[in-house]
This record gives C-alpha cells, structure tokens and sequence, in this order.
C-alpha cells in the first residue's frame, strides 16, 4: 500500500483540496481501493466525506502508523493523508510513514518562502518529496517565479489553476471532475494523478 501525505505549513494551500481529488481519481483510474485519513484537528477533509454520497473513497479514524498495518491487510492500495497547516509533532509522524510527500505551494511569494520548512521537514526524515503549484492564474511571470524558486528543492508535478470547480465541488462533498466531467478540471486531475502514480511506483 503506498500512503501519499499532503503537507504544507501554509494554510489553504491546497492540502485538503488536492488529498481528495487525488483520492477519487486515483480510484476511478483503477488504482483503489482507496483510504483517507484526516489527521488536521479542523477536519476539513472530514466534512468533505461526510457530504459525500459515494462509498469510495473510504475515510477511516485513527493514527497513521496505526491504521496502516490494518488497510494494508483489507487490501487497500492506496492510503491518502491529510494533514494540519504546521511543521509539528503531528504532521513529522504523518510524514514518516509516507511513500511521497505532496507540497501544494500557490504561487506567490509567502507561499514559496513557507515551503522551506515543510521540504526541511521531507529531506530529515528522508522522504521522497514533490511540489504541486496550485491556483495558477493566468499569470505566467508568477509561474515561472514558481518554477525557478521550487525546482532548486524538488521535483514538481503537473499543476492545477484557479477554477471555481474546486472549491464549488467540496461543498457537496465532490471533485471537480464530478461536478463537470466536460469542463477543463478532469483532464488537470487526472495528469496529477498520472505523475503522483508513477511517483509512487519509484519510490516502492
Ligand atoms: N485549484 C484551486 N482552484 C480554486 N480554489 C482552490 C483550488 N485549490 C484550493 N482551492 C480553495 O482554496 C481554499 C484552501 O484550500 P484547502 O482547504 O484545500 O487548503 P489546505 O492547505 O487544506 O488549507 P488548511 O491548511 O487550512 O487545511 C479552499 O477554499 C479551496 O476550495
Ligand atoms: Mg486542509
């Protein structure tokens, strides 16, 4: 089973946002079962499911290094963790148990800076890490700003841009994709997911 943990000090990266999206596509592609295991005491991942009319994926209660063992022998193949905006006890031991890291950074100049703590944090417990710049506006000189800056610290994934569908979907505890299966968000989730799949069969 690999478990993919989103961790980023900065609040409203993307964490949660990207955990899910990640989660239901990675089952739609054929990689499930999928976990999710919420570890931010806001929950936010939480009341996503608990809005949620599908069975998959499934979100259990519990420690990651607990829980694990367990999904691992249910048969689940991936585990998706979600974590608090901190660089604390709680998010290092979410951390140890990863086969990926996933940073969502915006592109902006504090969420670039704060990444430094939370890639520290990945190369200490000596993890295999990767950036995904998230909420892209049509902003090219701040994409490449994003580029340059992150690309010195790890590698980086397809990015996702700043679309309504994103937040829209969580509400009713969906993903864009299945909020508009026809608008640009599939195609964007599922290049995502295609670079995280073939992450995690590296880092196995
Ligand atoms: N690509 C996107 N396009 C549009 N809105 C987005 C996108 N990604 C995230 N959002 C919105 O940005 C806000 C923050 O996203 P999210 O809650 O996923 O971040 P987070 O890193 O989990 O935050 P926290 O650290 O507070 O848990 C949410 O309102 C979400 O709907
Ligand atoms: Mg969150």
């Amino acid at each position: 089973m690999y478990i993919l943990v989103m961790a980023s000090r900065k609040g409203g990266a993307g964490k949660t946002t990207i955990a899910v999206h990640l989660a239901v596509e990675a089952q739609r592609a054929g990689a499930g079962p999928v976990a999710l295991i919420d570890t931010d005491p806001m929950q936010g991942m939480t009341q996503w499911w608990d809005a949620r009319n599908e069975a998959v994926p499934v979100l259990f209660k519990g420690a990651v290094a607990d829980l694990a063992p367990e999904l691992r022998k249910q048969g689940y193949r991936l585990l998706v963790v979600d974590t608090p905006p901190s660089i604390g006890e709680e998010v290092a031991l979410a951390v140890k148990s990863a086969s990926l890291v996933l940073i969502p950074v915006q592109p902006s100049p504090n969420d670039l800076r704060a990444a430094g703590s939370t890639v520290g944090m990945a190369n200490g417990l000596k993890k295999p890490l990767a950036f995904v710049i998230n909420r892209v506006k049509p902003r090219v000189r701040l994409t490449v700003q994003a580029y340059e800056a992150l690309a010195p610290h790890g590698v980086i994934s397809p990015l996702l841009y700043d679309r309504t569908d994103y937040a829209a979907a969580m509400n009713d505890g969906l993903t864009a994709p299945e909020l508009d299966s026809r608008g640009p968000a599939p195609a964007e989730v599922s290049a995502l997911w295609s670079y995280v799949a073939s992450r995690l069969e590296l880092t196995a």
